[in-house]
């Protein structure tokens, strides 16, 4: 029986399974620990099963000897120092596929949301601003038949792009086969979605240039991480009309505090993080954990075993 630290309680019954074989220490809070809490937890601790908002820094790792297995509840693993957990041979297990088709519905969400402008439109009801028909009034853009550039043709992008051509969309994308520069799809997409992991070569890839290179027209939509995006330019692109609108689902940092200048920036949708929000993707993930954790812990293969790009 190992130690384990779970950073925080998880919907369904995974955990439950992670109990009958091990102890189980769990984080009560609803926020998530700090790093010094984390650190200080028991130097015991032989298996963590933790969350994108938790740092698990060369630090951490220190100071935690027994650590042999990690299992991270996300897709994306930039909260994880990943060459310091190589170095010290810890097993790092993630969540991949079972959060694709959601977090592509969302993409697809915001894209519609952000054309339509729906946000504003939902406002005008209760605010008292709804008019007789008005043929003029919250006019926004198509978005069948338009092009859809998906920068990252992944897992998720890919389940955007099937989305997209249901939409008689054309796709263009980067990498792979078929695939196209990314200059060249910013300035040919009318809808430009980010499916990048964040890594120091993505870091900021939509910056002012790129921002730039977009249509007048166009929108970007962002569910990766936010740390893809230079929110300074996009606040400004927004402000100057570089493009038309933007929706993102993930901000640097989270959560956006509420006086944020990117906030106060205009045809701008910002969401907290919740593309893999559903009810069944969210326990399909706390389970793929508690498996990776499981079969890291037995010195079995995991599920799922983190390989850096
Ligand atoms: C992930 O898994 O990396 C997402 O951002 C949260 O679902």
């Amino acid at each position: 029986m190992a130690r384990c630290f779970v950073t925080r309680s998880l919907p369904g019954g995974a955990l439950g399974r992670l109990g009958a074989e091990h102890e189980v220490d769990l984080w009560p809070e609803r926020l998530p620990p700090r790093p010094d809490e984390l650190r200080e937890r028991s130097g015991r601790v032989e298996g963590l099963l933790c969350l994108l908002t938790d740092r698990i820094d060369a630090e951490l790792i220190a100071a935690w000897p027994r650590l042999r297995v990690i299992s991270n509840l996300a897709v994306g693993c930039d909260n994880v120092d990943v060459a310091a957990v190589r170095a010290r041979a810890i097993a790092l297990g993630y969540t991949p596929d079972v959060l694709t088709e959601t977090t592509a519905d969302l993409a697809f969400a915001l894209i519609l949301a952000v054309a339509r402008r729906l946000p504003e439109a939902m406002a005008a009801v209760p605010a008292g601003e709804w008019e007789p028909w008005d043929p003029g009034w919250l006019l926004g853009r198509d978005v069948y038949g338009t092009t859809v550039g998906i920068v990252g043709l992944g897992r998720i992008g890919s389940a955007v792009a099937r989305r997209a051509r249901g939409f008689e969309m054309e796709v263009l994308h980067t990498g792979g086969d078929g695939g196209v520069a990314l200059d060249d799809l910013l300035a040919r997409s009318d809808f430009v979605s980010l499916h990048t992991p964040l890594t120091p070569r993505t870091r900021n890839l939509i910056a002012a240039p790129q921002l730039r290179a977009m249509k007048r027209t166009a929108y970007l939509i962002n569910t990766a991480r936010g740390g893809v995006v230079d929110q300074a330019a996009l606040e400004r692109a927004l402000r100057e009309g570089w493009i038309a609108g933007a929706a993102v689902d993930v901000t640097d940092p989270e959560p956006l505090p509420p006086d944020h200048p990117l906030l106060g920036a205009p045809n701008l949708i910002v969401l907290p993080h919740i593309g893999s929000a559903t009810h069944a993707t969210r326990e399909r993930m706390a389970d793929l954990a508690v498996d990776n954790l499981l079969a890291g812990l037995a010195g079995r293969p995991m599920p799922r075993e983190y390989r850096p790009p």
